[in-house]
């Protein structure tokens, strides 16, 4: 969900301040940031798009990104709030648990100004995009892959494993994640990309050694 109004602002910025205290973070209004320091955070000018369906009314005013160790929180750029951990290695397990305490303690401080996060049975958590519905939660991958790209099994095994699996800038290194972040619980849709990205490596290492894949084709999950 984002909401620009003070009140909501000065909560998060109250519930920040208070995680700051707690964990050395380092929060850039967008309205003090260089041209430099956007450009490091890969923070873009709202496109006509998000200008059309409001999502960047008020710009930059309100908009921030706080930052300590591995973790991002994005404030109002297109949802109210977005945590992103990253890691350069592939300990997917860590960086979920720092998401969740990291959105424990946030949610323990909205809750305290009286604006807890909201869920709804038939929605999940509130988000402005109706692509996050459900958890709205994303974990991504990259591997590099060589012969698996190409196979002619690959949608089958995708859709089966219920991953995407996305062309990055740099060839051969392709971009693994859920499919869905609905149906399935957060700690589920997490195993599924663990799962899914080994069972990739597998296959692309018996395709390496010029061997058949077709008995590792899974059952739809
Ligand atoms: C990988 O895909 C996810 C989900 O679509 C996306 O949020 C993320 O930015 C992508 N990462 C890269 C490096 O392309
Ligand atoms: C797999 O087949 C290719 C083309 O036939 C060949 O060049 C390559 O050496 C083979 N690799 C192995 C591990 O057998």
């Amino acid at each position: 969900f984002h909401c620009i109004s003070t009140r909501m602002h000065n909560c998060l910025f109250n519930s920040l301040q208070q995680l700051e205290q707690e964990l050395a973070g380092r929060l850039l209004l967008l309205t003090d940031s260089s041209q430099e320091q956007q450009s490091e955070l890969n923070l873009k000018a709202p496109t006509s798009f998000q200008l059309r369906i409001g999502v960047a009314r008020d710009w930059p005013d309100a908009r921030a990104v706080w930052s300590v160790w591995s973790l991002l929180v994005w404030v109002n750029i297109d949802e109210h709030l977005r945590l992103v951990s990253m890691r350069e290695d592939a300990n997917v397990a860590e960086a979920f648990q720092c998401i969740c305490i990291s959105l424990q303690k946030l949610e323990k401080y909205y809750r305290g100004l009286r604006h807890p996060f909201i869920w709804k049975q038939q929605l999940g958590w509130v988000t402005s995009s109706p692509a996050n519905v459900g958890t709205g939660l994303r974990i991504s991958v990259l591997i590099k892959l060589q012969h698996l790209p190409t196979h002619k099994h690959l949608k089958d095994v995708l859709k089966r494993l219920r991953i995407n699996m996305d062309k990055t800038d740099s060839p051969e290194l392709y971009n693994i994640s859920n499919m869905a972040t609905f149906g399935f619980t957060e700690v589920a849709l997490t195993q599924l990309v663990v799962d899914g990205v080994k069972l990739l490596t597998i296959m692309e290492k018996r395709l390496e050694g010029n061997l058949s894949i077709d008995e590792l084709v899974p059952a739809q999950k």
